[in-house]
C-alpha cells in the first residue's frame, strides 16, 4: 500500500450509530463507531490491556468500552478510564492503540493512513458528482487492490471481456491511448477503433485531437470514474483489504433524471448494468498471477496499455517516496 495517503475503506450507510463494527482494511483490524454526535471514529480492533477485540464492546457516550474489562477508549485510542483502579485514578499514557484519523462525505468514509504530522486535509474526491444521484453496491474481489485497479485503467480488455456489453463492436485497435497526469490524478483518453487490416495504432503523440474523445480517471490510491457523459459516470473505489483481498465500491452516478420514482429506476438500471459489466471483469482478473502488480515484474505490456504503466510507474514514485510500503 501507498503510505500517508487518504484511503476510502467503507461507505457510511455501512457504519450505523450505537454500534461499534470491525473491518479489516489496509491489513489492519479496525474498530469503527459513531461518537455522540455521529462523527466516525477508528482504531485498531486490539485492546491494549489483554487482546480483546473492542469492536466486541459497547459505545458509551461516545467513547469505546472494551467487553472484558471496561477499559474505555477515546477516539484517540487512548485509555481515558481503567474501572477497576477506580474511577478517578489517573490513566498512564501508554494505555492506548493505534488510531486513525477519520474524513467522511459524499456518502464515503476514509482514513488517513499515514504519519499524524503529514495528513492532509481532505482527501481528493469528484467533486462535481455532488450534484447526482447514485446507486452502488459492494464486491469482494480476491486480489490485490493494484490488480483490481489497474483493469479499471486496461482499455485494451474492451471488446474480449466485454464483447456483450460496453466493448461491442469489434474495437480491437487501441489509439494511443492517451494518458495526462498531473499530480495525483491520472486522465486517459479511449479512441478503440476497429481494424481495417492495413492502419496500425496511432501512437499517443499522433492522436492531436484526444480532448474530443470519452475519458476515464484515477486519482491516487484508490477512487476512479469512467466519465460517460456530463451527466452519468460511473465511479469506483478500490478498498484494499489485505495483500490478497479488495472491495471494490461502485457507484452509478446520474443527473438526468431528478424525478423520485424515475430517478430511483435509472439509478437501479445503472445498477444493475454496472452489476453485469464488473462481473464480466472479475471472471478474468481474479486469476491475474501474481495476485499484486509491481513497476518491475514478468509482464510484456504493449502500447495500449500505457494507462497501467502510468499507474505503476508513479504508484512506485509515492511508495520510494514515503519509504514505507
Ligand atoms: S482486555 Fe480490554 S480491558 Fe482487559
Ligand atoms: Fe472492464
Amino acid at each position: 500500500m501507498i503510505y500517508n495517503q487518504w484511503y476510502v475503506i467503507l461507505e457510511s450507510k455501512e457504519l450505523k450509530r450505537g454500534k461499534p463494527l470491525l473491518v479489516k482494511r489496509l491489513n489492519e483490524q479496525l474498530s469503527l463507531w459513531r461518537d455522540e454526535n455521529g462523527n466516525a471514529c477508528c482504531i485498531e480492533d486490539k485492546c491494549c490491556h489483554r487482546g480483546v477485540s473492542l469492536s466486541c464492546g459497547k459505545i458509551i457516550d461516545g467513547k469505546l468500552e472494551c467487553p472484558f474489562h471496561g477499559f474505555i477508549y477515546d477516539k484517540q485510542g487512548k485509555v481515558i478510564s481503567i474501572p477497576a483502579n477506580g474511577k478517578n485514578a489517573a490513566v498512564p499514557q501508554s494505555m492506548k492503540v493505534q488510531s486513525y484519523r477519520t474524513f467522511e462525505d459524499y456518502g464515503f468514509i476514509w482514513i488517513w493512513w499515514g504519519d499524524e504530522n503529514k495528513t492532509e486535509q481532505e482527501p481528493f474526491f469528484f467533486k462535481e458528482l455532488k450534484d447526482f444521484s447514485y446507486s452502488s453496491f459492494k464486491d469482494d474481489w480476491n486480489v490485490h487492490y493494484s490488480r483490481a485497479i489497474e483493469n479499471q485503467l486496461d482499455v485494451v480488455h474492451l471488446p474480449f471481456v466485454h464483447k456483450t456489453t460496453i466493448g461491442s463492436g469489434n474495437k480491437t485497435v487501441v489509439n494511443g491511448p492517451v494518458v495526462v497526469r498531473e499530480k495525483e490524478l491520472i486522465t486517459f483518453y479511449v479512441n478503440n477503433v476497429k481494424d481495417d487490416g492495413k492502419t496500425p495504432a496511432l501512437k499517443p503523440d499522433e492522436i492531436k485531437d484526444y480532448k474530443n474523445f470519452f475519458y476515464l480517471q484515477f486519482h491516487y490510491p484508490n477512487i476512479w470514474q469512467n466519465f460517460i457523459s456530463d451527466k452519468i459516470r460511473a465511479f469506483a473505489a478500490f478498498v484494499p483489504v489485505d495483500d490478497e483481498n479488495t472491495i471494490v465500491y461502485i457507484r452509478y452516478y446520474q443527473r438526468m433524471i431528478n424525478i423520485p420514482l424515475l430517478k430511483q429506476l435509472m439509478n437501479f438500471t445503472g445498477k444493475i448494468a454496472s452489476i453485469v459489466i464488473l462481473r464480466q471483469d472479475k471472471r478474468v482478473v481474479v486469476t491475474q498471477l501474481p495476485v499484486k502488480s509491481e513497476l518491475k515484474m514478468d509482464e510484456r505490456l504493449i502500447m495500449g496499455d500505457k494507462p497501467i504503466i502510468e499507474y505503476r510507474k508513479h504508484r512506485q514514485e509515492l511508495i520510494d517516496s514515503f519509504s514505507k510500503n
